[in-house]
C-alpha cells in the first residue's frame, strides 16, 4: 500500500480513538487495505498513482466526518483540509476526496443514486465489505448495542425500509438490521471482486443467522 503521511494517520487516529459503534481507527484501516486492493484490481491495464492516493486518504478519513460518528463535522472539514493542503494536494484533489466522502454512505445512496468516480466506487465497496462476513456481525451488534437496540426481537416484522427516514429513525433489532441492509449490500456492489467477496460473506452471515435461529429456538 501506498505510504500515506503520518499526521493524516495520527489525525484519524484521535478522532477515532473513542469509537465503540464499529466506527473505530482498524475500520478505516481496513478499508483502506481492502479499497486499494481492489482499486488496483479495477486499474490493472492502467495503473495510477493520483488514484491510489485518493483511494487511501478518502478511506482513512470517510468516518472523521460522519455526524453519526463525531461531534464536529464541519470542524473536521476544515482541519482535514488543512490537513491535505499541507500534505501538498491540489484544491481539485482535496474536492475529489471530499466527493467521496460525502456520497459513499448506504443512506445517501438510499433516496438518490449519487455517481462515484472508480477510486469513490472502491472506497465504497470496502466500507461496504466491513459490515459483511464475522466482522460485519460484530459490528452490527456492536453499533446496535451503543445505540441501545436489542440483539433480536422475534415479535418484529423482517421488514425493508426504503427511504432514508424509515431507515434512520428504525429502532429495530440488531438482527433486523441485517434483513433491513446487511443482506441486500452485496447486490449493491460496484467492483467484480467486490461483489464477489461480498457474496461470499453474505453467505457466511446468512449460515451465522440459520444457526442463530436454531439457538433461539431451543436447539
Ligand atoms: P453508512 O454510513 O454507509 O450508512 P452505517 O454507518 O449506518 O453505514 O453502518 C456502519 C456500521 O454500523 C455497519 O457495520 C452497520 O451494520 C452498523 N449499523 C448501522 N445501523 C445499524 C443498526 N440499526 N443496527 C445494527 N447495526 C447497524
Ligand atoms: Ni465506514
Amino acid at each position: 500500500m501506498m505510504k500515506l503521511n503520518k499526521n493524516v494517520i495520527e489525525y484519524v487516529k484521535k478522532e477515532l480513538a473513542h469509537d465503540v459503534t464499529g466506527h473505530d481507527f482498524y475500520h478505516a484501516e481496513r478499508v483502506a487495505k481492502r479499497a486499494a486492493r481492489l482499486y488496483r484490481e479495477e486499474t490493472k491495464e492502467a495503473p495510477n498513482a493520483e488514484g491510489e492516493m485518493i483511494v487511501g486518504l478518502a478511506s482513512y478519513l470517510h468516518d472523521v466526518i460522519d455526524e453519526k460518528v463525531v461531534e464536529d463535522t464541519k470542524e473536521n472539514s476544515r482541519k482535514i483540509t488543512e490537513l491535505l493542503k499541507e500534505e501538498g494536494l491540489s484544491t481539485p484533489q482535496i474536492d475529489d476526496i471530499f466527493y467521496i466522502m460525502e456520497h459513499m454512505s448506504y443512506s445517501k445512496n438510499l433516496d438518490k443514486k449519487c455517481k462515484l468516480s472508480i477510486a469513490g466506487q472502491c472506497v465504497q465497496d470496502a466500507d461496504r465489505l466491513d459490515a459483511l462476513g464475522a466482522i460485519g456481525i460484530a459490528r452490527a451488534f456492536s453499533y446496535g448495542g451503543s445505540h441501545n437496540r436489542k440483539i433480536y426481537d422475534p415479535t418484529e416484522e423482517k421488514s425493508k425500509n426504503e427511504t432514508y427516514e424509515s431507515y434512520r429513525n428504525q429502532t429495530s433489532s440488531s438482527v433486523a438490521h441485517f434483513y433491513d441492509k446487511l443482506l441486500g449490500l452485496a447486490d449493491t456492489m460496484n467492483t467484480r471482486s467486490g461483489k464477489k467477496l461480498a457474496v461470499k460473506k453474505t453467505e457466511f452471515m446468512t449460515s451465522y443467522l440459520a444457526q442463530f435461529m436454531a439457538e433461539w429456538d431451543g436447539d
